[in-house]
């Protein structure tokens, strides 16, 4: 049977990981400055992530969520030290887009109400709510676009204010950092409207920081740059550290009852025991301080590139903006220089987005492959 043929492939086959390099089959290394889609946190096969799961696998790999799981409940308990939102509650699922779609789902429940709001350039998954959500019709089926989604510029208020006012308006989802958009984000004074409109028309704000929260962005959540609060805020990719994991923390406005929301494989014991390795490596390594370190060494650097017209993002979820489109560039990278980077609907930006556990001379690496290439 072949593969359903989705994916471009890049010629190469990875098979082992360390750190931030990646071995292919013949031996040959690659740095990571892709984290496989900003999935990679605390590093490949961290010793602590590799014993969490060698060891709860050796115990108990899965059971349904009929019965009680207490890595669930401590990963309740260890989450609200990392996230501020001490007073909120956990559904875990195992993916992005799942996350997303709860917490649309969830939205509607609450206001009783369908339409929602999302940004221009948004990417939020696949599935139908959240993939309605996204800015990209190619993605879009016609079962999917039964949904009733306005899509608005970032940053303009005054439309936003508008939408919400009609009263019909279940809820807003947004990137705090936008991801496959190429690295745009709304202003603070955006966000802060944004929070107080939602609170005024009673519209549930939901934060997707899928790609951005984690520590990716030099704080835990990207949206705490504002000093904003959401109603609800969605998980996945570095929480598992590639483990599929996924979640929604749910503000205490909501209530809960038997059956609301369910999942089969969703908080799993595998996928806890990965959640609570990521969250004790990121605790004991002070990855955060970290990735405040590195995005300055890294910014620093890279603003001597004169080809580089503009560096996007936050922490560790950079855009490299040039002049001219990097899909040649990040092929070169990939095939001479044996380093992984990303793109996004912005064909002229690079995207960056290693393991947080990058080290000064991997990305001494990358600036030297890249002005090598780029000259
Ligand atoms: C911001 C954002 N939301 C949602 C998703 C969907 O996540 P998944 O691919 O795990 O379904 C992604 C994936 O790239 C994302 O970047």
């Amino acid at each position: 049977m072949s593969l359903f043929d989705v994916y471009p492939l890049y010629n190469i086959t990875p098979e082992k990981a360390k750190g931030a390099t990646v071995w292919d089959k013949k031996e040959i290394p690659y740095l990571d400055f892709y984290g496989g889609h900003g999935v990679i946190s605390i590093g490949h096969s961290h010793p602590t992530y590799v014993n969490y799961l060698t060891e709860q696998v050796n115990k108990i790999g899965f059971y349904s969520n009929s019965i009680i799981n207490p890595l669930q409940e401590k990963l309740g308990l260890v989450l609200p030290e990392f996230s501020g939102y001490p007073d909120y509650s956990l559904f875990l699922c195992n993916s992005g887009a799942e996350a997303n779609e709860n917490a649309l789902k969830l939205a509607s429940f609450h206001t009783q109400k369908s339409r929602v709001i999302a940004f221009k350039n948004s990417f939020h998954g696949r599935t139908s709510a959240a993939v309605a959500a996204t800015d990209n019709t190619k993605i879009v089926a016609p079962i999917n676009a039964q949904q009733k989604v306005t899509f608005l510029e970032l940053n303009d208020i005054d439309s936003l204010k508008k939408e919400l006012e009609k009263g019909d308006v279940s809820s807003v989802i947004i990137e705090a950092i936008q991801g496959v958009g190429g690295l745009e984000e709304g202003s603070t004074e955006f966000f802060r409207e944004l929070e107080k409109l939602c609170k005024q028309n009673q519209v549930v704000l939901i934060l997707d920081e899928i790609q951005c929260g984690y520590g990716r962005s030099g704080k835990f959540f990207a949206h705490q740059y504002h000093d904003i609060k959401a109603d609800i805020i969605s998980l996945a990719k570095g929480m598992g550290n590639g483990f599929p994991v996924g979640g929604i923390l749910i503000s205490p406005e909501f209530k809960a009852s038997y059956g609301l929301l369910g999942t089969t494989f969703g908080g799993n014991h595998l996928a806890c025991a990965a959640a609570l390795a990521v969250l004790e490596v990121m605790k004991n390594e002070k990855i955060l301080d970290n990735v405040n370190e590195q995005s300055q060494y890294f910014i620093e650097k890279f603003k001597t590139i004169p080809q580089i017209k503009r560096i996007k993002g936050k922490g560790l979820m950079l855009g490299l903006e040039f002049d001219f489109e990097i899909a040649d560039l990040r092929k070169k990278l990939i095939y001479e220089k044996n380093i992984f980077t990303g793109n996004s609907n912005n064909k002229k930006l690079l995207r960056i987005l290693p393991p947080l556990t990058i080290k000064n001379q991997e990305i001494d690496t990358l600036f030297e492959s890249l002005k090598s290439c780029v000259q």
